[in-house]
């Protein structure tokens, strides 16, 4: 079967090494990839949904395989299916999981997800009346997709209404702030939860936690994660079974009900309050750099996975994971997150040490290959080292053992991913 991923991420460069190591996968293909897919498989320039899918065509795509919101959001599913074509996401009609907060808090509401007691509103007097009645820190939330930057965490009162006003006027988010959410604070841990769906059966993967600030100990801003770890043994087997019965049976029952099958990756943000699971979020893409982890703890080919849930057919599936764990820590680019940085060129010792080699392996993202054949550091989030072992530590010294051979002008990479599990 040829294979096509929509992406530029290390996700999606993660998503290609997981088929490239599946003997039914023949050819692969990215769209529009990055500077190191290119040695996974074939780049394409194009974008637009139509010629893509005439490129899936002429070319027997057998599955295609769709990694940012965007693209979901934008209905690529419904055009590619409205031909016939097989292709892995949610439709855009369920994409709004993600694409609205206010609708994925309704929806919740309506099918007694647990989550934090909210209101939705576009109304600044609505907005401080709420605020009023809540104690800080208070959590304010512009609607739409904001490239993960729509959530602002006031620590008074003051702050959030001040939020609230910029986001309602649309100077802090455009269009995508003028309606909001305001929710309470949840103090509690957070994980990353991912259901693989076919419309009606699922499949969980092992449970992720992220780090979304920037600095050690969760400190400075927030970013896209800084690294990742998985399976985390802050869930046992009943945060599991409240995680299937109270959250994603219910949704998938509740999609259903409402005539939006979900098909694709449900990916559930969870703070866990005492003991208790309680939804921060939905979004309807795997989470990078989760996935960066979970792709090389997959034991059954990838695109059983992706072609089963693609075609409703997971209750035929047989879902295996290695018994190990895996540490991805993210290599950034100077001045992540606040701006882009001067392309550096990458360069990686050779590795010498078999057990580094055996056990870890580079996943790249913000990479473009120049002329000269070299790779360089052109984004944000320039690259994942991700180390696999038996065990949290071990997975994590290989990562960082990686990290070591890894150079390039202004990297900066957090030294503590995993540490919660630790
Ligand atoms: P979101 O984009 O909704 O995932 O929010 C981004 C981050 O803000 C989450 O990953 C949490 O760390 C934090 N967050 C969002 N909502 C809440 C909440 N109600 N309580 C505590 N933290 C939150
Ligand atoms: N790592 C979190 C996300 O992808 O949204």
């Amino acid at each position: 079967m040829n294979v096509l991923i929509i992406g530029a991420g290390g996700r999606e460069y993660s998503i290609g090494m997981a088929l490239k190591k599946d003997e039914s996968v023949d050819n692969l293909y990215f769209a529009p990839g990055n500077g190191a897919t290119d040695e996974l498989g074939e780049n394409l320039t194009i974008s637009d949904f139509d010629e893509l899918g005439d490129f899936c065509e002429s070319n027997s795509i057998g599955l295609t395989i769709v990694g940012p919101e965007a693209p979901l959001v934008d209905g690529i599913v419904d055009r590619f299916e409205a031909r016939g074509l097989t292709i892995f996401g949610p439709s855009a009609q369920a994409s709004q999981l993600e694409g609205s907060k206010i609708f994925m808090k309704n929806f919740l509401a309506r099918h007694s997800v647990p989550t934090a007691k909210y209101i939705e509103t576009d109304s600044i007097e609505d907005a401080y009346r709420f605020i009023n009645s809540l104690e800080a820190p208070i959590v304010v939330k512009a609607d739409g997709l904001c490239g993960g930057k729509g959530v602002i965490i006031a620590t008074s009162r003051d702050e959030a209404k001040k939020a609230s006003a910029e986001m309602l006027s649309g100077s802090s988010f455009g269009d995508a702030g003028t309606s909001i959410v305001v929710e309470e604070f949840l103090d509690g841990y957070e994980l990353s939860v991912f259901a693989i769906c076919d419309g009606e059966d699922y499949v969980v993967l092992p449970a992720a936690q992220d780090h979304k600030r920037l600095l050690n100990d969760d400190l400075g801003p927030n970013t896209g994660g800084m690294g990742a770890y998985a399976p985390t043994p802050l869930v046992d087997d009943e945060i599991y079974r409240k995680l299937d019965e109270r959250v994603i049976v219910p949704t998938l029952e509740g999609m259903r009900a409402e005539g939006m099958p979900f098909k694709g990756v449900l990916f559930i943000g969870v703070m866990v309050v005492d003991g208790e699971p309680i939804i921060l979020e939905y979004n309807v893409r795997f989470g990078d750099p989760e996935c960066e982890e979970l792709m090389p703890l997959l034991k059954s080919p990838a695109s059983e996975l992706f072609y089963k849930a693609a075609t409703g057919d997971l209750k035929n599936a047989k879902i295996e994971f290695h018994d190990k764990y895996a540490v991805g820590v993210v290599m950034a680019s100077r001045d992540y997150p606040y701006k882009s940085s001067e392309p550096a060129q990458i360069i990686i010792d050779d590795i010498v040490h078999d057990d580094l080699e055996a056990n870890s392996h580079i996943s790249f993202a913000g990479v473009t290959r120049g002329d000269d054949d070299k790779l360089y550091a052109t984004g944000g989030r320039v690259l994942v080292c991700v180390g696999m072992g038996d065990s949290i530590a071990e997975a994590q010294q290989r990562a960082y053992m990686l990290v070591g051979q890894v150079h390039f002008a202004g990297k900066q990479c957090r030294t503590d991913i995993a540490y919660q599990a630790l």
